[in-house]
Protein backbone atom coordinates (compact mmCIF):
# COMPACT_ATOMS: atom_id res chain seq x y z
CA UNK A 1 0.00 0.00 0.00
CA UNK A 2 1.25 3.45 -0.63
CA UNK A 3 1.32 6.53 1.90
CA UNK A 4 -0.11 9.26 0.76
CA UNK A 5 1.96 12.28 0.13
CA UNK A 6 2.03 15.56 2.15
CA UNK A 7 2.25 19.50 1.73
CA UNK A 8 4.85 19.17 5.22
CA UNK A 9 5.86 16.10 6.57
CA UNK A 10 6.97 16.07 10.19
CA UNK A 11 8.63 13.55 11.49
CA UNK A 12 7.92 12.65 15.33
CA UNK A 13 5.34 13.81 17.69
CA UNK A 14 6.81 15.48 20.60
CA UNK A 15 6.13 19.14 21.42
CA UNK A 16 8.55 20.85 18.58
CA UNK A 17 6.97 17.78 16.05
CA UNK A 18 3.46 19.36 17.25
CA UNK A 19 4.02 22.91 17.00
CA UNK A 20 5.70 22.49 13.60
CA UNK A 21 2.47 20.35 12.53
CA UNK A 22 0.05 23.71 13.92
CA UNK A 23 2.19 26.56 12.28
CA UNK A 24 2.21 24.48 9.01
CA UNK A 25 -1.52 24.07 8.89
CA UNK A 26 -2.48 27.26 10.48
CA UNK A 27 -0.35 28.51 7.05
CA UNK A 28 -2.86 26.26 5.10
CA UNK A 29 -0.36 23.14 4.59
CA UNK A 30 -1.64 19.62 4.46
CA UNK A 31 0.25 17.97 7.49
CA UNK A 32 1.59 14.26 7.62
CA UNK A 33 3.14 13.91 11.25
CA UNK A 34 4.38 9.90 11.77
CA UNK A 35 6.12 8.79 14.75
CA UNK A 36 8.12 5.20 15.12
CA UNK A 37 6.31 4.87 18.19
CA UNK A 38 3.31 3.12 18.89
CA UNK A 39 1.36 5.65 20.80
CA UNK A 40 2.01 9.49 19.32
CA UNK A 41 2.82 10.00 22.87
CA UNK A 42 5.36 8.10 23.81
CA UNK A 43 8.32 11.03 23.54
CA UNK A 44 10.78 12.45 25.43
CA UNK A 45 8.15 15.76 25.97
CA UNK A 46 5.65 13.34 27.56
CA UNK A 47 8.33 12.63 30.27
CA UNK A 48 8.99 16.49 30.93
CA UNK A 49 8.55 17.20 34.41
CA UNK A 50 9.77 20.79 35.25
CA UNK A 51 7.78 23.12 33.07
CA UNK A 52 8.35 25.77 30.74
CA UNK A 53 10.47 29.31 31.51
CA UNK A 54 8.38 31.98 30.00
CA UNK A 55 9.31 35.92 30.45
CA UNK A 56 7.24 38.06 33.61
CA UNK A 57 8.66 41.16 33.64
CA UNK A 58 12.24 40.24 33.14
CA UNK A 59 12.89 39.69 29.83
CA UNK A 60 16.26 41.04 30.16
CA UNK A 61 17.36 38.53 33.07
CA UNK A 62 15.34 35.46 31.33
CA UNK A 63 18.37 36.27 28.55
CA UNK A 64 20.97 36.52 30.48
CA UNK A 65 20.37 33.70 32.44
CA UNK A 66 20.16 31.23 29.10
CA UNK A 67 23.51 33.06 28.39
CA UNK A 68 25.35 32.16 31.70
CA UNK A 69 24.20 28.73 31.82
CA UNK A 70 25.10 28.47 28.73
CA UNK A 71 28.68 28.86 29.56
CA UNK A 72 28.89 31.95 27.26
CA UNK A 73 28.65 29.40 24.05
CA UNK A 74 24.81 30.18 23.10
CA UNK A 75 24.09 32.83 20.05
CA UNK A 76 22.82 35.80 21.45
CA UNK A 77 20.69 35.98 18.37
CA UNK A 78 18.72 32.91 19.18
CA UNK A 79 18.26 33.56 22.78
CA UNK A 80 16.77 36.66 21.49
CA UNK A 81 13.89 34.58 19.56
CA UNK A 82 13.32 32.38 22.51
CA UNK A 83 12.87 35.08 24.78
CA UNK A 84 11.27 37.71 23.31
CA UNK A 85 8.63 34.93 21.93
CA UNK A 86 8.24 33.17 24.87
CA UNK A 87 5.13 34.91 26.72
CA UNK A 88 3.61 34.80 22.75
CA UNK A 89 3.38 31.22 22.17
CA UNK A 90 2.74 29.87 25.73
CA UNK A 91 -0.35 32.23 25.51
CA UNK A 92 -1.16 31.54 22.21
CA UNK A 93 -0.87 27.59 22.14
CA UNK A 94 -0.49 26.58 25.42
CA UNK A 95 -3.42 28.38 27.18
CA UNK A 96 -5.75 29.78 24.23
CA UNK A 97 -5.60 26.87 21.97
CA UNK A 98 -4.68 24.29 24.33
CA UNK A 99 -6.08 25.38 27.80
CA UNK A 100 -3.37 24.04 30.15
CA UNK A 101 -3.91 24.40 33.65
CA UNK A 102 -1.04 25.09 34.69
CA UNK A 103 -0.66 25.24 38.43
CA UNK A 104 -1.97 28.28 40.61
CA UNK A 105 -1.60 29.38 43.79
CA UNK A 106 -3.51 32.38 45.88
CA UNK A 107 -2.39 35.23 43.44
CA UNK A 108 -1.94 33.47 40.18
CA UNK A 109 0.37 31.16 38.42
CA UNK A 110 2.63 28.99 40.83
CA UNK A 111 5.48 29.94 38.91
CA UNK A 112 8.51 27.53 39.98
CA UNK A 113 12.02 28.07 40.45
CA UNK A 114 14.63 25.76 39.04
CA UNK A 115 18.48 25.90 38.47
CA UNK A 116 20.57 29.04 37.12
CA UNK A 117 17.20 30.89 36.87
CA UNK A 118 18.02 34.12 38.64
CA UNK A 119 13.95 34.44 39.82
CA UNK A 120 10.96 32.00 39.84
CA UNK A 121 9.50 31.70 35.97
CA UNK A 122 8.38 28.15 35.60
CA UNK A 123 4.84 27.26 34.53
CA UNK A 124 4.29 23.55 35.45
CA UNK A 125 1.47 21.20 36.18
CA UNK A 126 2.77 19.33 39.44
CA UNK A 127 6.07 17.79 38.20
CA UNK A 128 4.37 16.57 35.12
CA UNK A 129 4.23 19.33 32.66
CA UNK A 130 4.87 17.54 29.15
CA UNK A 131 2.30 14.65 30.28
CA UNK A 132 -0.49 18.15 30.53
CA UNK A 133 0.75 19.71 27.62
CA UNK A 134 1.54 16.62 24.87
CA UNK A 135 -1.57 15.04 25.43
CA UNK A 136 -4.42 17.81 24.68
CA UNK A 137 -1.86 19.14 21.92
CA UNK A 138 -1.83 15.61 19.95
CA UNK A 139 -5.74 15.70 20.92
CA UNK A 140 -6.07 19.05 19.25
CA UNK A 141 -3.96 17.93 16.05
CA UNK A 142 -5.94 14.45 15.52
CA UNK A 143 -9.19 16.80 15.84
CA UNK A 144 -7.25 18.78 12.87
CA UNK A 145 -8.55 18.90 9.31
CA UNK A 146 -5.29 19.58 7.56
CA UNK A 147 -3.35 17.43 9.93
CA UNK A 148 -3.01 13.40 9.79
CA UNK A 149 -1.18 11.37 12.77
CA UNK A 150 0.49 7.67 11.84
CA UNK A 151 2.14 6.23 14.91
CA UNK A 152 4.29 2.89 14.37
CA UNK A 153 5.36 4.87 11.11
CA UNK A 154 9.34 4.86 10.79
CA UNK A 155 11.05 6.92 8.69
CA UNK A 156 14.50 4.92 7.31
CA UNK A 157 15.79 7.83 5.08
CA UNK A 158 15.41 11.38 3.42
CA UNK A 159 14.85 11.46 -0.13
CA UNK A 160 17.34 13.65 -1.27
CA UNK A 161 18.61 14.90 -4.36
CA UNK A 162 21.12 17.49 -5.07
CA UNK A 163 20.84 19.83 -2.09
CA UNK A 164 17.44 19.12 -1.65
CA UNK A 165 14.65 16.84 0.39
CA UNK A 166 11.89 16.09 -1.71
CA UNK A 167 10.40 13.46 1.70
CA UNK A 168 11.14 10.33 3.19
CA UNK A 169 11.21 6.53 3.01
CA UNK A 170 8.79 5.63 5.52
CA UNK A 171 8.38 1.85 6.99
CA UNK A 172 5.28 0.71 8.87
CA UNK A 173 2.32 -1.63 9.05
CA UNK A 174 0.62 0.46 5.98
CA UNK A 175 3.60 -0.33 3.93
CA UNK A 176 3.33 -3.95 5.07
CA UNK A 177 7.36 -3.27 6.62
CA UNK A 178 9.04 -2.09 3.38
CA UNK A 179 9.93 1.03 2.27
CA UNK A 180 8.04 3.05 0.52
CA UNK A 181 8.37 6.76 -0.26
CA UNK A 182 5.81 9.98 0.74
CA UNK A 183 6.95 12.76 -1.24
CA UNK A 184 6.67 15.95 0.73
CA UNK A 185 6.94 19.78 -0.22
CA UNK A 186 8.75 20.16 3.24
CA UNK A 187 10.05 17.88 5.70
CA UNK A 188 10.64 18.81 9.83
CA UNK A 189 12.44 16.66 11.60
CA UNK A 190 11.73 16.58 15.18
CA UNK A 191 12.98 13.34 16.10
CA UNK A 192 13.89 14.43 19.98
CA UNK A 193 17.52 13.08 21.67
CA UNK A 194 20.30 10.02 21.89
CA UNK A 195 19.88 9.19 24.97
CA UNK A 196 19.58 5.43 23.92
CA UNK A 197 22.78 5.57 22.47
CA UNK A 198 24.09 6.08 26.52
CA UNK A 199 23.55 3.11 29.33
CA UNK A 200 21.54 5.78 31.61
CA UNK A 201 19.11 8.29 30.28
CA UNK A 202 15.51 10.34 30.91
CA UNK A 203 15.09 9.35 27.26
CA UNK A 204 12.63 7.20 26.02
CA UNK A 205 14.34 3.93 24.49
CA UNK A 206 13.31 5.50 21.01
CA UNK A 207 15.90 7.97 21.83
CA UNK A 208 18.50 6.51 18.92
CA UNK A 209 19.13 10.08 17.09
CA UNK A 210 17.00 9.21 13.74
CA UNK A 211 17.01 13.20 12.93
CA UNK A 212 20.81 14.12 13.26
CA UNK A 213 21.99 10.72 11.58
CA UNK A 214 19.42 11.12 8.74
CA UNK A 215 20.27 15.10 8.13
CA UNK A 216 24.11 13.90 8.50
CA UNK A 217 23.94 11.46 6.18
CA UNK A 218 22.02 13.26 3.77
CA UNK A 219 24.72 16.05 3.81
CA UNK A 220 23.27 18.64 6.52
CA UNK A 221 25.54 20.83 8.72
CA UNK A 222 25.41 18.99 12.35
CA UNK A 223 26.84 21.86 15.25
CA UNK A 224 27.44 21.69 18.47
CA UNK A 225 27.11 17.77 19.33
CA UNK A 226 29.60 17.22 21.79
CA UNK A 227 27.29 19.09 24.18
CA UNK A 228 25.38 16.29 25.62
CA UNK A 229 23.58 17.29 28.91
CA UNK A 230 23.62 15.06 31.77
CA UNK A 231 20.73 15.90 33.98
CA UNK A 232 22.56 15.75 37.95
CA UNK A 233 19.60 13.68 39.86
CA UNK A 234 17.87 10.85 38.18
CA UNK A 235 16.53 7.94 40.57
CA UNK A 236 19.42 5.32 40.81
CA UNK A 237 17.81 1.97 42.09
CA UNK A 238 19.96 -0.57 44.34
CA UNK A 239 21.24 -2.47 41.40
CA UNK A 240 21.95 0.64 39.45
CA UNK A 241 24.51 2.45 42.01
CA UNK A 242 27.71 1.78 39.61
CA UNK A 243 26.31 3.60 37.27
CA UNK A 244 23.74 1.29 35.61
CA UNK A 245 22.58 0.13 32.75
CA UNK A 246 18.82 -0.57 31.44
CA UNK A 247 19.28 -4.35 32.38
CA UNK A 248 17.06 -3.48 35.31
CA UNK A 249 13.82 -3.13 33.84
CA UNK A 250 11.58 -0.68 34.24
CA UNK A 251 10.48 -1.74 37.98
CA UNK A 252 13.97 -0.70 39.34
CA UNK A 253 14.63 2.32 36.36
CA UNK A 254 16.30 5.44 36.31
CA UNK A 255 13.73 8.36 36.07
CA UNK A 256 14.57 11.78 36.20
CA UNK A 257 13.70 13.70 40.13
CA UNK A 258 13.28 17.56 38.58
CA UNK A 259 15.52 20.74 39.12
CA UNK A 260 11.66 22.10 40.68
CA UNK A 261 13.17 19.98 44.20
CA UNK A 262 16.06 21.81 44.22
CA UNK A 263 14.25 25.01 43.50
CA UNK A 264 11.73 24.20 46.22
CA UNK A 265 14.56 23.69 48.40
CA UNK A 266 15.83 19.58 48.14
CA UNK A 267 19.82 19.86 48.57
CA UNK A 268 22.21 16.96 48.32
CA UNK A 269 24.12 14.71 50.68
CA UNK A 270 27.11 12.98 50.22
CA UNK A 271 27.35 9.32 51.63
CA UNK A 272 28.98 11.49 55.10
CA UNK A 273 25.65 13.40 54.86
CA UNK A 274 27.97 16.67 53.53
CA UNK A 275 26.72 19.33 52.02
CA UNK A 276 29.26 19.24 49.23
CA UNK A 277 27.85 22.02 46.75
CA UNK A 278 28.08 24.53 49.12
CA UNK A 279 31.81 24.03 48.92
CA UNK A 280 31.55 23.85 44.76
CA UNK A 281 29.66 26.89 43.74
CA UNK A 282 28.09 30.32 45.03
CA UNK A 283 24.89 28.89 43.96
CA UNK A 284 24.90 25.51 45.62
CA UNK A 285 22.40 22.81 44.16
CA UNK A 286 20.74 25.56 42.14
CA UNK A 287 24.69 25.76 40.17
CA UNK A 288 24.20 25.25 36.10
CA UNK A 289 23.83 21.70 35.61
CA UNK A 290 27.20 20.92 34.38
CA UNK A 291 28.63 21.80 37.40
CA UNK A 292 25.83 20.23 39.83
CA UNK A 293 26.13 17.02 37.63
CA UNK A 294 30.03 16.84 37.60
CA UNK A 295 30.17 17.50 41.66
CA UNK A 296 27.48 14.75 42.34
CA UNK A 297 29.78 12.16 39.75
CA UNK A 298 32.36 13.24 41.78
CA UNK A 299 31.08 12.80 45.44
CA UNK A 300 29.51 9.61 43.61
CA UNK A 301 33.27 8.35 43.38
CA UNK A 302 34.69 9.35 46.21
CA UNK A 303 31.71 8.41 49.01
CA UNK A 304 29.84 6.18 47.24
CA UNK A 305 26.62 7.39 47.01
CA UNK A 306 24.39 10.71 46.43
CA UNK A 307 20.91 11.37 48.27
CA UNK A 308 18.35 14.14 47.34
CA UNK A 309 17.33 15.64 51.13
CA UNK A 310 13.86 16.69 50.61
CA UNK A 311 13.17 17.24 54.40
CA UNK A 312 12.81 20.97 54.23
CA UNK A 313 9.80 20.47 51.86
CA UNK A 314 6.67 18.71 51.84
CA UNK A 315 7.73 16.19 49.12
CA UNK A 316 4.43 14.04 49.18
CA UNK A 317 2.40 17.13 48.80
CA UNK A 318 4.51 19.26 46.34
CA UNK A 319 5.65 16.67 44.49
CA UNK A 320 2.80 13.78 44.07
CA UNK A 321 3.86 12.11 41.03
CA UNK A 322 7.64 12.04 42.01
CA UNK A 323 6.28 10.66 45.78
CA UNK A 324 4.18 8.26 43.85
CA UNK A 325 7.27 7.45 41.62
CA UNK A 326 9.49 6.68 45.08
CA UNK A 327 6.68 4.57 46.46
CA UNK A 328 6.64 2.41 43.48
CA UNK A 329 10.69 2.14 44.25
CA UNK A 330 9.85 1.14 47.63
CA UNK A 331 11.77 4.52 48.52
CA UNK A 332 11.43 6.53 51.10
CA UNK A 333 11.95 10.60 50.11
CA UNK A 334 12.73 10.72 54.18
CA UNK A 335 15.92 8.58 53.78
CA UNK A 336 17.03 10.93 50.96
CA UNK A 337 16.59 9.84 47.31
CA UNK A 338 19.44 7.96 45.96
CA UNK A 339 20.41 10.02 42.42
CA UNK A 340 23.44 9.89 40.03
CA UNK A 341 23.46 12.09 36.47
CA UNK A 342 22.07 10.63 33.58
CA UNK A 343 22.17 11.57 30.14
CA UNK A 344 19.48 13.96 29.48
CA UNK A 345 19.67 16.50 26.26
CA UNK A 346 21.83 16.85 23.41
CA UNK A 347 22.31 20.42 23.32
CA UNK A 348 23.80 20.88 19.91
CA UNK A 349 22.40 19.08 17.07
CA UNK A 350 20.83 19.68 12.97
CA UNK A 351 22.07 23.07 12.21
CA UNK A 352 19.16 25.02 12.24
CA UNK A 353 18.60 29.06 11.43
CA UNK A 354 15.47 31.22 13.62
CA UNK A 355 13.31 29.67 11.11
CA UNK A 356 14.52 26.10 11.84
CA UNK A 357 15.89 25.72 8.35
CA UNK A 358 18.75 23.21 7.66
CA UNK A 359 21.52 23.61 5.28
CA UNK A 360 19.49 21.88 3.02
CA UNK A 361 16.67 22.80 1.08
CA UNK A 362 13.17 22.03 1.92
CA UNK A 363 14.37 20.17 5.32
CA UNK A 364 13.75 21.77 8.93
CA UNK A 365 14.63 20.33 12.37
CA UNK A 366 12.98 21.43 15.62
CA UNK A 367 13.61 20.57 19.24
CA UNK A 368 15.71 18.80 20.37
CA UNK A 369 17.32 17.12 17.32
CA UNK A 370 17.93 21.05 15.96
CA UNK A 371 20.81 23.27 17.04
CA UNK A 372 19.36 26.61 17.24
CA UNK A 373 21.90 27.98 18.94
CA UNK A 374 19.86 28.95 22.25
CA UNK A 375 21.43 26.39 24.52
CA UNK A 376 25.45 26.68 24.20
CA UNK A 377 27.35 24.20 25.67
CA UNK A 378 24.56 23.88 28.45
CA UNK A 379 21.51 24.20 28.31
CA UNK A 380 19.38 26.07 31.18
CA UNK A 381 16.20 24.58 32.66
CA UNK A 382 12.72 24.00 31.25
CA UNK A 383 14.07 26.01 27.90
CA UNK A 384 13.07 22.95 25.79
CA UNK A 385 9.62 22.91 25.43
CA UNK A 386 9.51 26.54 25.06
CA UNK A 387 12.03 26.24 22.00
CA UNK A 388 10.34 23.13 20.70
CA UNK A 389 7.37 25.67 21.10
CA UNK A 390 8.71 28.79 19.20
CA UNK A 391 10.90 27.38 16.82
CA UNK A 392 8.26 24.49 15.91
CA UNK A 393 5.69 27.18 14.70
CA UNK A 394 8.55 29.68 13.09
CA UNK A 395 9.56 25.97 11.24
CA UNK A 396 5.91 24.64 10.63
CA UNK A 397 4.75 28.38 9.07
CA UNK A 398 8.19 28.49 7.10
CA UNK A 399 7.83 24.80 5.55
CA UNK A 400 4.15 25.60 4.29
CA UNK A 401 3.58 26.66 0.78
CA UNK A 402 6.02 24.40 -1.55
CA UNK A 403 4.78 22.47 -4.27
CA UNK A 404 4.94 18.57 -3.80
CA UNK A 405 7.68 17.16 -6.01
CA UNK A 406 8.83 13.51 -6.70
CA UNK A 407 11.82 12.61 -7.20
CA UNK A 408 14.11 9.41 -8.65
CA UNK A 409 15.40 7.99 -5.33
CA UNK A 410 17.53 4.65 -4.33
CA UNK A 411 15.61 2.33 -2.50
CA UNK A 412 16.62 0.64 0.76
CA UNK A 413 16.86 -2.89 -0.35
CA UNK A 414 13.70 -5.43 0.26
CA UNK A 415 15.75 -8.14 0.80
CA UNK A 416 14.98 -10.55 4.01
CA UNK A 417 14.73 -8.26 6.82
CA UNK A 418 15.80 -10.79 9.03
CA UNK A 419 18.89 -10.18 11.32
CA UNK A 420 21.17 -12.55 13.07
CA UNK A 421 19.51 -13.01 16.80
CA UNK A 422 20.26 -10.69 19.21
CA UNK A 423 22.52 -8.90 16.79
CA UNK A 424 20.83 -5.28 17.06
CA UNK A 425 20.45 -5.77 20.87
CA UNK A 426 24.21 -6.37 21.37
CA UNK A 427 25.25 -3.87 18.99
CA UNK A 428 23.47 -1.41 21.04
CA UNK A 429 24.47 -2.11 24.27
CA UNK A 430 28.39 -2.28 22.99
CA UNK A 431 27.65 1.68 21.58
CA UNK A 432 26.53 2.25 24.98
CA UNK A 433 29.19 0.73 27.19
CA UNK A 434 31.81 2.74 24.60
CA UNK A 435 29.40 6.08 24.91
CA UNK A 436 29.36 5.88 29.00
CA UNK A 437 32.95 4.85 29.34
CA UNK A 438 34.37 7.19 26.97
CA UNK A 439 32.06 10.10 26.12
CA UNK A 440 30.16 10.78 28.94
CA UNK A 441 30.73 13.48 32.07
CA UNK A 442 34.31 13.58 31.45
CA UNK A 443 36.23 12.34 28.44
CA UNK A 444 39.95 12.24 27.64
CA UNK A 445 41.96 12.60 24.27
CA UNK A 446 43.16 8.65 24.42
CA UNK A 447 39.34 7.80 25.17
CA UNK A 448 37.92 9.35 22.72
CA UNK A 449 40.10 8.29 19.81
CA UNK A 450 39.14 4.63 21.12
CA UNK A 451 36.07 5.36 21.09
CA UNK A 452 35.84 7.10 17.37
CA UNK A 453 37.72 3.94 16.51
CA UNK A 454 35.37 1.17 18.10
CA UNK A 455 32.12 3.07 16.89
CA UNK A 456 33.82 3.01 13.11
CA UNK A 457 33.85 -0.35 13.14
CA UNK A 458 30.70 -1.14 14.85
CA UNK A 459 29.62 1.47 12.20
CA UNK A 460 30.88 -1.01 9.53
CA UNK A 461 29.29 -4.04 10.93
CA UNK A 462 26.21 -2.63 10.56
CA UNK A 463 26.21 -0.99 7.20
CA UNK A 464 27.07 -4.92 6.08
CA UNK A 465 23.41 -5.21 6.79
CA UNK A 466 21.83 -2.05 5.95
CA UNK A 467 23.26 -2.76 1.92
CA UNK A 468 20.82 -6.08 1.77
CA UNK A 469 18.23 -5.66 4.60
CA UNK A 470 15.74 -2.72 5.53
CA UNK A 471 14.72 -3.50 9.17
CA UNK A 472 13.52 -0.78 11.18
CA UNK A 473 15.94 -1.83 14.05
CA UNK A 474 18.54 -1.87 11.86
CA UNK A 475 18.27 1.60 10.92
CA UNK A 476 17.60 2.72 14.28
CA UNK A 477 20.78 1.06 15.33
CA UNK A 478 22.58 2.84 12.20
CA UNK A 479 21.55 6.06 13.43
CA UNK A 480 22.92 5.50 17.14
CA UNK A 481 26.52 4.39 15.08
CA UNK A 482 26.33 7.60 13.04
CA UNK A 483 24.97 9.75 15.98
CA UNK A 484 27.58 8.55 18.26
CA UNK A 485 30.51 8.71 16.08
CA UNK A 486 29.20 12.16 15.29
CA UNK A 487 29.41 13.15 18.92
CA UNK A 488 32.39 11.29 19.92
CA UNK A 489 34.58 13.31 16.90
CA UNK A 490 33.28 16.70 17.69
CA UNK A 491 34.44 15.88 21.22
CA UNK A 492 37.83 15.21 20.15
CA UNK A 493 37.79 18.05 18.14
CA UNK A 494 36.64 20.97 20.76
CA UNK A 495 37.92 22.35 23.66
CA UNK A 496 35.85 21.96 27.23
CA UNK A 497 33.28 24.54 27.74
CA UNK A 498 29.76 23.74 29.88
CA UNK A 499 28.17 20.47 29.35
CA UNK A 500 31.54 18.86 27.37
CA UNK A 501 34.74 18.48 29.64
CA UNK A 502 38.18 16.75 28.55
CA UNK A 503 40.93 16.41 31.18
CA UNK A 504 44.14 15.27 30.52
CA UNK A 505 45.01 11.14 30.16
CA UNK A 506 46.91 8.37 32.14
CA UNK A 507 49.69 9.64 29.34
CA UNK A 508 49.20 13.06 30.07
CA UNK A 509 48.14 14.51 26.82
CA UNK A 510 46.31 17.04 27.51
CA UNK A 511 42.56 18.21 26.25
CA UNK A 512 42.16 20.38 23.02
CA UNK A 513 43.85 23.89 23.89
CA UNK A 514 41.38 27.11 24.05
CA UNK A 515 38.88 25.54 26.59
CA UNK A 516 37.80 26.52 29.87
CA UNK A 517 39.38 24.57 31.82
CA UNK A 518 41.25 27.11 33.85
CA UNK A 519 38.21 28.90 34.89
CA UNK A 520 36.58 25.22 35.44
CA UNK A 521 38.93 25.07 38.19
CA UNK A 522 37.77 27.94 39.67
CA UNK A 523 34.11 26.65 39.32
CA UNK A 524 34.28 22.85 40.51
CA UNK A 525 36.01 21.49 43.17
CA UNK A 526 37.87 18.09 41.62
C1 LIG B 1 13.78 18.89 35.27
O1 LIG B 1 12.59 18.92 35.59
O2 LIG B 1 14.70 18.87 36.07
C2 LIG B 1 14.13 18.84 33.82
C3 LIG B 1 13.73 20.09 33.19
C4 LIG B 1 14.55 20.30 31.97
O3 LIG B 1 15.33 19.46 31.58
O4 LIG B 1 14.45 21.39 31.42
Amino acid sequence: MTVENADVLVVGSGIAGCAAALGAARAGAEVLVVTKASEPEDAASDWAQGGIAVTRDDPESFRDDVLTASDGEADPEAVDVLVSNARNVVDDVLLDTLDVAFDTDGDGYDFGREAAHSSRRILHVDASTGRHVLRPFLRHLQAHDRVTVRDDTAVLDLLTHEGRVYGAHLESSDTERSAEPVFAGATVLATGGVGACYGRSTNPDGATGDGVAMAALAGAAIEDVQYVQFHPTAYVGEDDRDGGSRDDGDEDGPFLVSEAVRGEGGVLRNATGERFMLDVHPDAELAPRDVVARAVACERARTGEVRLDVSALDFADEFPDLAALCEARGVDPADGIPVAPSEHFLCGGVAVDDRGRTTLDRLFAVGECARTGVHGANRLASTSLLEGLVWGLRAGEAAAGNEVETVEAPRPRDGDPSLPPSFAETKLRRLQTLMDEHVGLERTPDGLRRATAALRRLKGEVDAYTRTRTSRELYELRNACVTGLLVARAAAEHPSAGCHRVVADDEGEGPPSGGRDDAEEARVRR
